[in-house]
This record gives C-alpha cells, sequence and structure tokens, in this order.
C-alpha cells in the first residue's frame, strides 16, 4: 500500500524526481542556552542513481538531518520526503526500500561474518542466497569465514555495509562510513560505494572531510550550521565559486624580490614568508617567465586547484564562531542537478583537512 505523492511544491524541485528531497528542515535542541539549532531550514536534493555527497564540518546538523530522515528524530519543522513519498508519515511504506548505517552496528564478536548475515536475513526474511551476494559486492566473500572479531575496521565497516544490502534497497544512506580508517580502508569502502551506484542504487553519504568525498562523489550537498550552502555536481560547484579556483604557489631564491615583481604586474597575491600564491592564474609558466626577466628563479611552481573544502571556506568566510546558526550572510552558488557523471579531483594535501590540493608540479632549479 503506497501514500499518494503529494502535489508539487510552488517553488524548488519536485519531491517525486528525486530519491531524497527535505525542505525547510529544522531541528533544535534543548540546551543550557535556551535552545540550540543543530538543523536550520535545511534543502536537500539528492537525485536518483550516483552518489551524493551529504558534506559539512563536525556539528554541522549531518547526522540529525539523516536521523530525521530514518524517522529516528523529531523535526521541528519543514518536510521530508523519500522516493516522492513525505516522511515520517509514509515510513512504512518506503523504509523496506533503504538501508543505512547511522550508528555502529552490533555484530556476534565470535561468529563468523557469513553466520552473522545469515542470521540477520533469517531476521529480516532475505533470501539465503542474498547472504552470498553480499559478501561479493563488497568484496568480502574469501575472508566469510572467519570470526568478526578478527575482522580489520575497513572489513568491519564493509560487513556493515553489506548487511545493509541484504534486504536489496534502492538508497544506501551511510554516515561517516569511513571514520576511523585507514587510506586503504577509505578506498576499499568509496570503491564498494561506487560500485553500488554503478549497480543503479542511490547512495547517500556523509562525511566532515569534503576532499574524501568529492572523489567518489557524483553530486553533493555543502551544508554549515544546519543550513545548504552549496549543492550539485563538484565541477559545477568549484566553477560556480569563482575564478579563485586556480592558484599557483611560487618558491623563488629571493622571495622579496618576487612577491615584489609579481604585486607590480598586477597579480592577485598573498604571501606566506616562504611562497607566493597567485591567484587566478591561467599559465603557471607565465609567472616564471615573468621572474626570469627580472633575473628571479624559481625553486618552485606549484598549481594548486581549489576543492570544495576551499570552496567550503571561501563561502563561510567571515562567519564568526559566535555567528548564529541560519544567519549567515552568503551567497551560496547552487548549480542545477547536471545528472551523475563522476568528476575526480585529486585527493587533498593530508596535512590539512580544510586546505587547497596541490595537483601538480613543476620543477624549476637553477
Ligand atoms: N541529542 C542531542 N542533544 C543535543 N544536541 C544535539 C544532539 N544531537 C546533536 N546535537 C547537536 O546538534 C548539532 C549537530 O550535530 P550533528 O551530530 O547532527 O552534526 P554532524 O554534522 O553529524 O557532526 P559530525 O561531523 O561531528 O558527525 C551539534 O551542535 C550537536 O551538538
Ligand atoms: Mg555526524
Amino acid at each position: 500500500m503506497t501514500t499518494p505523492a503529494p502535489p508539487p511544491p510552488t517553488d524548488g524541485p519536485d519531491p517525486r524526481d528525486l530519491a531524497v528531497c527535505t525542505s525547510g528542515l529544522r531541528k533544535t535542541y534543548a540546551s543550557l542556552r535556551g535552545r540550540s539549532t543543530a538543523v536550520s531550514g535545511l534543502d536537500l536534493h539528492v537525485p536518483y542513481g550516483g552518489v551524493h555527497g551529504f558534506l559539512g564540518p563536525n556539528g554541522s546538523g549531518k547526522t540529525t538531518s539523516i536521523r530525521m530522515l530514518l524517522g529516528l528524530a523529531r523535526a521541528d519543522a519543514g518536510t521530508m520526503h523519500l522516493f516522492g513519498q513525505q516522511v515520517p508519515k509514509a515510513l512504512p511504506d518506503v523504509i523496506g526500500r533503504v538501508g543505512a548505517i547511522v550508528e555502529s552496528p552490533k555484530f556476534f564478536p565470535n561468529f563468523s561474518a557469513r553466520r552473522n548475515l545469515e542470521l540477520l536475513a533469517t531476521a529480516i526474511g532475505a533470501p539465503d542466497r542474498a547472504v552470498d551476494q553480499v559478501l561479493t559486492d563488497v568484496g568480502l566473500h574469501d575472508r566469510a569465514k572467519s570470526k568478526y572479531r578478527t575482522y580489520s575496521l575497513g572489513m568491519k565497516q564493509r560487513l556493515a555495509i553489506a548487511a545493509t544490502l541484504l534486504k536489496d534497497p534502492d538508497l544506501l544512506i551511510f554516515d561517516e562510513p569511513t571514520n576511523g580508517l585507514d587510506p586503504a580502508g577509505i578506498h576499499e569502502i568509496r570503491q564498494t560505494m561506487r560500485q553500488l551506484a554503478e549497480n543503479g542504487k542511490t547512495v547517500l553519504v556523509s562525511s566532515h572531510i569534503l576532499a574524501e568525498v568529492e572523489q567518489v562523489a557524483d553530486t553533493v550537498s555543502i551544508i554549515g550550521r544546519g543550513r545548504l550552502l552549496a549543492e550539485g555536481r563538484v565541477a559545477d560547484i568549484i566553477s560556480a565559486a569563482g575564478g579563485s579556483s586556480v592558484r599557483v604557489a611560487v618558491r623563488s631564491e629571493d622571495h622579496a624580490a618576487a612577491v615584489r615583481v609579481l604585486r607590480e604586474a598586477g597579480l592577485d597575491l598573498t604571501d606566506d614568508a616562504t611562497h607566493v600564491v597567485v591567484r587566478g592564474v591561467d599559465d603557471a609558466a607565465e609567472i616564471a617567465r615573468r621572474l626570469g626577466h627580472h633575473d628571479l628563479w624559481v625553486n618552485e611552481l606549484v598549481t594548486v586547484k581549489a576543492g570544495l573544502e576551499q570552496v567550503f571556506l571561501e563561502l563561510t568566510a567571515g562567519e564568526g564562531p559566535g555567528t548564529t546558526a541560519g544567519a549567515g550572510a552568503l551567497a551560496a552558488p547552487r548549480p542545477q542537478h547536471a545528472g551523475p557523471g563522476t568528476d575526480t579531483v585529486p585527493p587533498a594535501a593530508p596535512e590539512s583537512p580544510y586546505a587547497p590540493r596541490t595537483t601538480h608540479t613543476e620543477g624549476g632549479a637553477r
């Protein structure tokens, strides 16, 4: 039995065209200082098919939003739809099509992965053959006989994903599935999510590490302080953020002279004592040539492409720590969804989770 789909809202996308849609979603919690706002008028638009990254820093409201979508927390205001049906009212009709990992799932430590899944399959009425299938889907088939307690963190997380797949859901919701994993484990989970998307599923994955998810996501929503800052395809968001997306970092033997020459050339630059960072340049070699004309030799020339973290920082620039949630005066780029399609962007420099990423290095030693 299904609930009739609601009429389309007067503005914004039609929820029937989206796997997940929220509009004006709001949640406050009682706090020592009255009520604090965890989610502040959030609009979320997750298209059918592909991986959608739900991105934002710690405390921005990702888990709270997911809990509301799944009926685990009550919204104060706003509307939510899954597969075009309004939830929580229609949850009994749609929850069978949703697999989710929100909290760490519990498995029996002394049972094998296969035994754990068999017990779960029986409990939810999934066919026995589903166990083999999901073990294969997450790449655990060869280790299925090992006891759960002997599994690595990455394997445990993949088993959690396998458990969500038992009922063959159309929508997977994973809240920070790579938390605590090493790079190899993160890579495995990414591959698993891509595989699910290629099998026609919709994957909604949250993360506070923007650079990590932009590599696997077809589309993303970036939130801050409980409200949407930007949404759409990764490449579109980065280009909508303006011409500041490409920078060139230059290290030269005479740093002060290099700063002077580049400044006199009218370039937009910042100076961090060892490197000059030039914004909005198309041709890195042009910088080397300009310095060369003044007998200044380049020791290092690095093209730095902005990623989502850089966009996030630019969108929230000027927001002090005391800013009230939802009150930011941000001009958020909200490009249209352009359909699935992977925009692979190289990984972030590991030392700074919200730093621009180094993508290309050209040497220029004297
Ligand atoms: N049960 C709760 N009671 C009170 N406040 C809460 C509760 N759950 C969340 N919050 C607050 O709501 C805000 C959003 O938290 P939430 O867990 O949704 O953020 P998040 O984006 O998932 O963060 P993280 O990346 O750290 O997981 C935070 O300020 C948090 O302290
Ligand atoms: Mg969270």
